[in-house]
């Protein structure tokens, strides 16, 4: 079993022909909400491979909480320890023009995840193969989650996003983590040489369309994306982490399972919505198997 320690948001998102200036106004060309937020993202994507999913996280007393709540049980998610608060479920408004996107997360009921919740989960996380957390859940619960899953000896893989919520000290209890060129420049500095090297098999740089990068002990490995079509790449990275999860947890070597990630990822990014494209374990196969002809 795979535990998620995460957020859940309501995605908003408006597509655009151009960004809006500084006190302008202007006409979007879509809008739509789509269920979103890194940890429930995560979950969904190891979930729809196969894997048997909990996930830990707070969501308002709203419709946007009942919805989201909704969605991980229809992909099997155990929710019980999904909590609803009296603060709104959070949300993040999704700016899509071209293939660029930007996105302001409010976390609202997010922020409600305190160590006490993660606490009252220990049996959960004790029963599981990985954790995976992201940063969008205050940083003491991330600390506390962090320090149960290394008394429990369950491995962790840390998705430092956003950046600015990290804390270099983790570094030694986590088992994995996957910033992207962004993410890592901010919390190591621009140096991607040194950095992987000295965080052998554990530190992977996510490269977007270009796959993801890490160092083996012996040699750096870049492990190539095949990005094709891409409609909307919100969740892209998040597919990424919920297969990595799930192909790590299945026993596959670290370099299998960056092929199998990156694939993953790829197909994801086929369809609107950070959810819609997550594939399943087949359509992996399927990809894999029209790559190698
Ligand atoms: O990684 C994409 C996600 O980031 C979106 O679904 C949005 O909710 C933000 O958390
Ligand atoms: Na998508």
């Amino acid at each position: 079993m795979i535990t998620v320690i995460g957020s859940l948001n309501m995605d908003l998102v408006v597509q655009m022909d151009t960004f809006p200036k500084q006190g302008e106004t202007i006409f979007g060309s879509a809008f739509k909400t789509a269920p979103g937020g890194k940890g429930a993202n995560q979950a969904i994507a190891a979930a729809r491979l196969g894997s048997e999913v909990s996930m830990i996280g707070c969501v308002g007393n709203d419709s946007f909480g009942d919805t989201l709540r909704k969605v991980l049980s229809q992909e099997s998610i155990q929710t019980k320890a999904i909590k609803s608060t009296a603060v709104p479920t959070g949300i993040a408004n999704i700016l899509i023009y071209n293939q660029d996107n930007r996105i302001i997360v409010v976390p609202g009921a997010n922020y409600e995840l305190k160590p006490a919740q993660v606490e009252a989960a220990r049996e959960i996380i004790q029963q599981s193969q990985m954790v995976i957390i992201q940063l969008e859940i205050p940083k003491e619960t991330v600390a506390y989650a962090i320090k149960l899953c290394k008394e429990a000896q369950i491995p962790v893989l840390l998705n430092p996003a956003p950046a600015a919520n990290f804390d270099v000290q983790w570094m030694e209890d986590i088992s994995y983590i996957t910033p992207n060129e962004t993410e890592c420049a901010e919390i190591f500095g621009d140096d991607f040489d040194t950095i992987l090297k000295k965080y052998p098999n554990k530190m992977i740089i996510t490269l977007g369309s270009e796959g993801a990068r890490y160092f083996d002990g012996e040699y750096q490995i870049h492990v190539p994306a095949y990005m094709t079509k891409a409609v909307d790449t919100t969740g892209a990275g998040d597919t990424f982490n919920g297969a990595l999860a799930y192909a790590l947890v299945e026993g596959q070597s670290l370099d299998q399972a960056l092929y199998f990630a990156n694939i993953a990822a790829s197909l994801s990014v086929e369809k609107f919505g950070a959810q819609a494209g997550m594939p399943t374990l087949g359509e992996v196969y399927a990809r894999m198997a029209g790559l190698e002809e």
